[in-house]
């Protein structure tokens, strides 16, 4: 008896690759990120990692995010969940342009860096920046110990375990999981949010897990729409607010590992140009979960569809005969709070990215001119 084996598919635990291995770990992911960061009633957050004190985050005025790649991404949605829930002003920014642009930073000024790694060369350059004109840094990180750990001031660790896979998922996924629990503990903090609020959000938080179980119970949909998109070498990611950041991550997901070009844009801004570039069967995948822009985003795909798009829609459970009209093709995310949705949306993108670069033969894991960790700047 004969048991051919080796250690990596031995670690990819049956999976073909380990993108589509760590796709799957993001309900594990979510559930370990928010672990012991719950009350047992359910109706507050407790951070005990965090060393600034509430009085301190009361004199918080602004926030700078700053990361790279899919990790910046990660920090657009942050934007979106501290600016809704604590109403204090955020700007993100590319680490690599950050330090060289001058930035405003005054003592009450908190930056956040963003780093699966924790060892991205310009993101820790950007942090002993912000330190060095007397910001307090905040690290989301997935690497206890690591560089950026060490030297920021206050750490919220994902708990994504070990990210192999070039294209980032479950560290994105988890670092937004950071994000919706440090804004909900800032807000119930400052009291932006009262206690209801804060448990409303919370309990949605806990089903999340549960529901890209239900996303990735319908992977195979996925990989029969991809079809749809592997043949041509450009498309459009659109969406409206918390949408237009998913549709970003979307974008580079795609371009990272099938080496299709795409573009994201905010799906009012394509009649200020990138219309022109819509033709017959051009591939536009629209995010629409945001109940409040919904309207708004039908039109804008009506406008792709006139022009010939061929629009695939990512939208909410329930909108499926309302939206057909409207798209050719739809895959819907079960429903959450609208602030919550990324956690879910981003899944189908992942998935489209993962199939797309299968179905052209390309190396999933490991993309061309692509390191896991960037250490140089
Ligand atoms: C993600 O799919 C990319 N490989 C890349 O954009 C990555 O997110 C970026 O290099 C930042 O890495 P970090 O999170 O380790 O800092």
């Amino acid at each position: 008896f004969h048991v051919d084996w080796d250690l990596m598919t031995a670690e990819k635990a049956g999976f073909d690759h380990f993108m589509l291995k760590e796709i799957h770990e993001q309900p594990k992911a979510y559930r370990d990120t928010m672990l012991g960061r719950i009350s047992d009633d359910g109706r507050s957050v407790a951070l005990p990692e965090l060393k600034i004190t509430a009085e301190q985050l009361k004199e918080i005025n602004r926030v700078h995010i700053v990361a790279c790649g899919t990790a910046l991404h990660a920090g657009l949605v942050g934007k979106n969940v501290i600016e809704n829930l604590v109403r204090i002003p955020v700007e993100t920014d590319v680490a690599s342009e950050y330090r060289y642009r001058s930035p405003i930073i005054t003592p009450d000024t908190l930056v956040i860096v963003v780093s699966q790694s924790g060892e991205t060369a310009d993101t820790l350059a950007a942090l002993r920046e912000a330190q060095r004109c007397g910001a307090r840094v905040l690290a989301i990180t997935n690497v206890v110990g690591s560089s950026v750990a060490r030297e920021a001031d206050d750490v919220i660790i994902t708990l994504a375990g070990p990210e192999i896979a070039v294209a980032s998922t479950k560290a994105y996924s988890s670092q937004l999981i950071a994000f919706f629990l440090f804004g909900l503990y800032w807000a119930q903090t400052i009291g932006t949010k009262d206690e209801a609020e804060v448990a409303h959000v919370l309990a949605a938080m806990q089903s999340l897990p549960e529901q890209v179980e239900k996303i990735l119970a319908q992977a195979e949909v996925l990989k029969e729409v991809v079809e749809s998109i592997s043949h041509h070498s450009s498309l459009f990611f659109i969406g409206r607010g918390i949408d237009y950041a998913v549709a970003m991550e979307g974008s580079l997901k795609l371009k990272e590992i099938s080496y299709i070009h795409s573009e994201a844009y905010a799906a009012g801004e394509l009649k200020h140009g990138t219309l022109a570039l819509i033709e017959e069967g051009t591939p536009v995948i629209a995010l629409l979960t945001q109940e409040d822009l919904y309207e708004k985003m039908l039109s804008n795909i009506k406008e792709t569809k006139a022009r010939g798009a061929d629009v695939l829609g990512i939208i909410n459970e329930g909108h499926e005969a309302e939206v057909a009209k409207s798209v050719d093709r739809q895959f819907a995310i079960p429903r959450t709070l609208p602030l919550l949705t990324p956690a879910l949306s981003v899944v189908p993108l992942q998935l489209l990215s993962y199939y797309a670069s299968l179905a052209l033969g390309h190396d999933v894991d490991k993309p061309r001119n692509l390191a896991k960790s960037v250490t140089v700047e």
